[in-house]
């Protein structure tokens, strides 16, 4: 009896090992066609749409992953990511800002010039899109970012959370055919367990049986004499 119980609990072990960590992977695979690319200890996440930014961090289970711009210009990453055809959105609440490109600067106390877009001939700026823009200014692009930019609160990774949709289509359909399988375990799982439990209570009334026939026996034998 004591190793048919070891034997459950290990059958049991071996299945919950083997049922953690579904598809644990989505959105970081090759069908959704974000790898990530690991090269001396870091750890990167390529987007057609701006280059490479590297991984701070991953919760699978919040859904976010923290990046942050080895160029050190998050502005920049703002202003050229764009995420639309990914699994990927901001974390965070957006605004839509214009990003302004000036010939002169623009006054301290309204505008923020931006120093990683700007150098002695254009000046750049993030601003409200309801701020008519200057003579000396072009519109560059109205995009929805979380934040504009400020002196105050910037380094390379402010804003440069993301988290992901649910699942694809076909990572759905994916899903389903994993709890399916996981179904069809927990079936033969539960098969096995109920024929392991029978054969023991079958073994258990042929031993008490022969038991029983023993003493009849007995019995029988003492009456003859
Ligand atoms: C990677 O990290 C490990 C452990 O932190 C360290 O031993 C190793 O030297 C690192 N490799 C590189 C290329 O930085
Ligand atoms: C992002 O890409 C989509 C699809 O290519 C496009 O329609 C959209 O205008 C782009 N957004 C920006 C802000 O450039
Ligand atoms: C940004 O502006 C576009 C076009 O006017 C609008 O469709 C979109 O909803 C705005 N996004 C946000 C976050 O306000
Ligand atoms: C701003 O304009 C200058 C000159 O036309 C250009 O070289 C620069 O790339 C522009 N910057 C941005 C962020 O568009
Ligand atoms: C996945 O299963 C759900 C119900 O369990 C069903 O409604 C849905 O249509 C299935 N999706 C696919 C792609 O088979």
């Amino acid at each position: 009896m004591n190793s048919l119980f070891f034997l459950t609990i290990f059958l049991v072990f071996i299945f919950q090992t083997s049922v953690t960590g579904v598809d644990i992977h989505y959105p970081f695979t090759t069908l959704s066609g974000f790898d990530l690319f690991h090269k001396d200890n870091i750890t990167t996440i390529h987007f057609p749409s701006y280059g490479d930014l590297t991984v701070k961090s991953i919760s699978y289970d919040r859904r976010k992953i923290d990046l942050l711009d080895p160029k050190n210009c998050v502005p920049r990453v703002f202003l050229n990511l764009n995420l639309t055809l990914t699994p990927f959105q901001y974390y965070y609440v957006l605004q839509n800002y214009t990003y302004l490109n000036c010939s002169t600067t623009l006054p301290h106390t309204n505008f923020m010039e931006v120093p990683c877009l700007s150098d002695s001939n254009s000046h750049v700026y993030t601003v409200d899109p309801q701020v008519s823009i200057p003579s000396s200014c072009k519109r560059v692009k109205t995009v929805a970012i979380p934040f504009k930019y400020s002196p105050y609160i910037s380094d390379n990774s402010l804003g440069l959370r993301l988290t992901w949709k649910l699942r694809e289509p076909e990572e759905i359909k994916q899903g389903n055919k994993t709890r399916d399988s996981y179904t069809a375990r927990n079936t033969v799982f539960g098969l096995s367990i109920c024929f392991v439990v029978m054969a023991t209570i079958v073994g258990i009334i042929k031993v008490h049986l022969f038991t029983k026939n023993l003493h009849k026996k007995e019995e029988q034998l003492l009456g003859d004499f």
